[in-house]
């Protein structure tokens, strides 16, 4: 790959072979798929947004300023992950080691275990512990073209250690170039100290003057809750959900994960920003999506990780649902930081086109965070968040999983990660 020095706000990225020009989102049914690839393409960034694209030979005269070639490979707008349960620390491997031998998720979280356990671990550590075991796994991701993240709190299960996890969030976000989004998760389960008292713990954690704190001072943009058999009810999650959003905080939810409780309806009915898992969505649930406009966020990496069947990805297409794929990156349930798994994942066994796994990984994850507007399109004025790949296809980059693809990332506009000469 070639640079010159930037001489002004501008960047060429020349001889790409592969320019996936996804369109903004939401896209459904055959628009997932049916979005321009550009061969033999350049493309201009201006002060760090999307200026130009088209044909090489098109290309505007570029006398002086920076250029990058991106060496034939394909060039793609950058990945962005809109479901993980960063920051987390502490261990859970005994309980993946006692799901491998036969006891299930939720057998474990009722005996007391999974949750609560990295709860004791959050509430131990400090920002700064957060943060330095975070990091490294932002770096990694950043590594693997993800450009863009949600970060929910819910493992301190106390107003103070949720609001620690935020300010975590804060911190990575100042501390490395990808870019976060916070949601406030409080809602995730009981602690023990309300055992048998949810209602009371959600009183507390909800509380409207603590909603309105959260949001006034930035701390999270969003607000879910795990809506679930052993987890929330749906009458629960409602009120916690108008709470949030009275404070201003977007609602999303953990939905038809484990069992089928009517969360997904209460997602369509609060007109949540995303209704997440699905594995166990109905055809009511799915009416009440796309009446609201929901995006329909699957985590595939979950199931694959707890060794339970897939959400019906394709069924949810032609549905004409949003889709959108997320890592569910945590302790319990998934711990997988890698979107490139997951996308194989949805391409193996959700049987997923490549193009549809892109603008699920970009364009639909973009209005599941409510950003389609300037992030995961490659679109004129859209932020130069690219990502380039050392394949000349988008299918020669899904036909060959576990290597890394990536050559390098760049966020608006500038790099920010590129793989080393020798690798
Ligand atoms: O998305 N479902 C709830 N929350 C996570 C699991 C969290 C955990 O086990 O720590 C999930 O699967
Ligand atoms: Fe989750």
């Amino acid at each position: 790959m070639s640079r010159h020095a930037a001489r002004d706000n501008s960047l060429l990225i020349r001889d790409i072979g592969t320019l996936a020009a996804v369109p903004p989102g939401p896209l459904t049914g055959e628009r997932m798929q049916t979005w321009p690839l550009l061969h033999d393409a350049a493309l201009l960034v201006r002060d760090g947004r999307i200026a130009w694209f088209g044909p090489a030979h098109k290309t505007p005269p570029d006398e002086g300023i920076a250029t990058l070639s991106a060496a034939g490979g394909t060039v793609i707008p950058g990945l962005i992950d809109p479901h993980t349960h960063i920051p987390f620390v502490g261990d859970r491997s005994a309980e993946f080691i006692r799901r491998v031998a036969g006891e299930t998720y939720l057998q474990i979280l009722e005996a007391g275990g999974g949750i609560r356990v990295t709860m004791q671990a959050v509430r131990a550590a400090s920002v700064d512990d957060l943060v330095a075991a975070n990091l490294p796994r932002l770096r990694r991701m950043l590594a693997g073209g993800v450009v863009r993240v949600e970060c929910k709190s819910g493992y301190g299960l106390a107003p103070e250690p949720e609001l620690r996890q935020l300010e975590a969030v804060r911190e990575l976000a100042r501390r490395q170039p990808v870019r976060l989004h916070a949601t406030y998760l409080a809602a995730h389960a009981v602690p023990p100290e309300f055992d048998g008292r949810p209602d009371a713990y959600l009183d507390l954690v909800a509380d409207p003057a603590l909603l309105a704190d959260i949001a006034r001072r930035g701390l999270a943009e969003f607000c879910d809750v795990f809506c679930d058999r052993g987890a929330f009810t749906v009458a629960q999650a409602r009120r916690v959900l108008e709470r949030a959003r009275a404070a201003g905080l977007r609602p999303r939810l953990h939905a038809d994960e484990l069992a089928r409780i009517g969360a997904t309806q209460l997602a369509g009915e609060l007109a949540a920003l995303s209704a997440d898992h699905l594995e166990h969505i109905d055809d009511a649930g799915i009416a009440a999506l796309r009446a609201a406009g929901t995006v329909a966020v699957v985590l595939p990496g979950t199931s694959f990780f707890l060794g339970i069947p897939h959400a019906d990805a394709r069924r949810l297409i032609a549905a004409g649902l949003p889709v959108a794929l997320a890592t569910d990156y945590n302790p319990g349930s998934c711990m997988i930081e890698s979107l490139a798994w997951i996308m194989s994942i949805a391409v193996c066994q959700l049987r997923l086109q490549p193009a549809e796994v892109l603008a699920a990984c970009t364009a639909n994850a973009a209005a599941a965070l409510g950003v389609q507007s300037r992030a995961g399109a490659l679109a004129v004025g859209y932020d130069a968040d690219l990502v380039l790949l050392d394949v000349p296809t988008l299918d020669a980059w899904l036909y060959e999983p576990g290597r890394p693809h990536v050559r390098a990332v760049l966020v608006g506009g500038r790099t920010v990660w590129e793989m080393r000469p020798d690798d």
